[in-house]
């Protein structure tokens, strides 16, 4: 019972009650005008009502306790939050990073939080032919994936013509090609096995035009339109894709603490999404205000705002100035 009512009372929930109060406000004070403010009142009921009612059915993931989650990119930021939560709830982890050191303080850490299996596998996956060599790494070891977790994305702030070519080229070889072959090599088992979770960490700005961040911004883009292409194939197999869009995290040196999130936050938004089997998942309903009301600005207008975003933006780990 007190699980149901803080369940009520948290999450988007209040976008319910608010409908309801302004429903009851217009059958008392305006029971003859603006009957479009009437719709506006009973499509946020229904919304409320949708977001309690996803709550609710937020499954326990019993089902998959033993089962192992791939991570690609799990030692730090986003990827490294979503290796705890994998571990906290009992399950398998295989973690793939470049640095061989920071993969074993990862894998102690974890360890130490009490995972009960973690392996290590050090590689850059960006490189021509590691993705095959990781499959092979992981029927070698016996592994089977039924989560991949793609955190592994770089970006970086840069005048379009002022960029390295190789920078370009490595946004586009680990956000997209990376993300791509690796679930394109992956999917096929779990679509036999009838059960899998795929989520790719993009980011809000995919939402948005993307002056000073034109390449990531185009890559994370690819991501959503991917991610949500799949998600619609995948219906009925029993896998599903997720893209995770967080705004800035914390880490990022921004003056808009409103849309900025930890990373922490926006994985454990990332990790209930995957097994309530959501398209898409906006952490923190500023972000996913902006994001609405964004579909209804100009353009031009966009353009300047995101701009002026950019501007304020520097990341200190993802995303560096040039
Ligand atoms: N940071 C933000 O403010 C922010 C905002 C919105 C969205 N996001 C999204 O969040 C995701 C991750 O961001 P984060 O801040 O968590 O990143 P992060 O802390 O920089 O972690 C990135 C991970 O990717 C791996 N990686 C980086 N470059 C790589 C390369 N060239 N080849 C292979 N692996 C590489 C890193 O491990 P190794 O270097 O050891 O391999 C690390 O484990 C990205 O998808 C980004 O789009 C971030």
């Amino acid at each position: 019972m007190k699980e149901v009512f803080s369940r009520a009372v948290s999450g988007y929930s209040y976008v319910g009650a608010v409908g309801a109060a302004m429903t009851l406000y217009d059958l008392i004070w305006w029971p003859k005008f603006f009957p479009s403010w009437y719709l506006i009142s009973f499509w946020m009921i229904l919304l409320g009502l949708r977001f309690y009612l996803r709550q609710l059915v937020d499954s326990k993931p019993l089902h998959y306790r033993g089962a192992t989650a791939l991570i690609i990119g799990g030692t730090s930021g986003i990827g490294f939050e979503f290796a705890k939560l994998f571990a906290r709830d009992g399950y398998k982890l295989v973690l793939v990073a470049k640095d061989t050191k920071e993969l074993q303080v990862t894998t102690q850490e974890l360890q130490r939080i009490g995972a009960i299996s973690v392996e290590p596998i050090a590689m850059d996956p960006s490189q021509p032919t590691a993705l095959e060599e990781l499959v092979v790494e992981l029927k070698r070891r016996n592994i089977n994936v039924d989560f991949l977790i793609n955190s592994a994305i770089v970006g970086k702030k840069s005048l379009f013509w002022e960029m390295a070519p190789e920078a370009n080229e490595e946004h586009i070889n680990l956000n997209c090609r990376v993300v791509t072959q690796l679930t394109r090599l992956l999917l096929p088992d779990m679509i036999k096995l009838g059960r899998g979770k795929v989520l790719n960490v993009g980011s809000i700005a995919a939402f948005f035009p993307g002056p000073l961040f034109s390449v990531y911004i185009a890559t994370v883009s690819y991501l959503l339109a991917l991610s949500e292409a799949l998600a619609e194939e995948l219906r009925g197999t029993g896998v599903t894709c997720t893209i995770l869009c967080p705004g800035p995290l914390t880490k990022a040196q921004t003056k808009n603490p409103l849309i900025s999130s930890s990373a922490r936050e926006a994985a454990l938004e990332g990790y209930k999404s995957i097994f309530r089997g959501d398209t898409v998942t906006i952490p923190g309903w500023t972000n996913w205000a902006m994001v609405a009301v964004s579909q209804f600005l100009p353009l031009g207008l966009r353009l300047k705002l995101s701009k002026m975003l950019a501007l304020d933006i520097s990341f200190q780990t993802m995303v560096q100035s040039e």
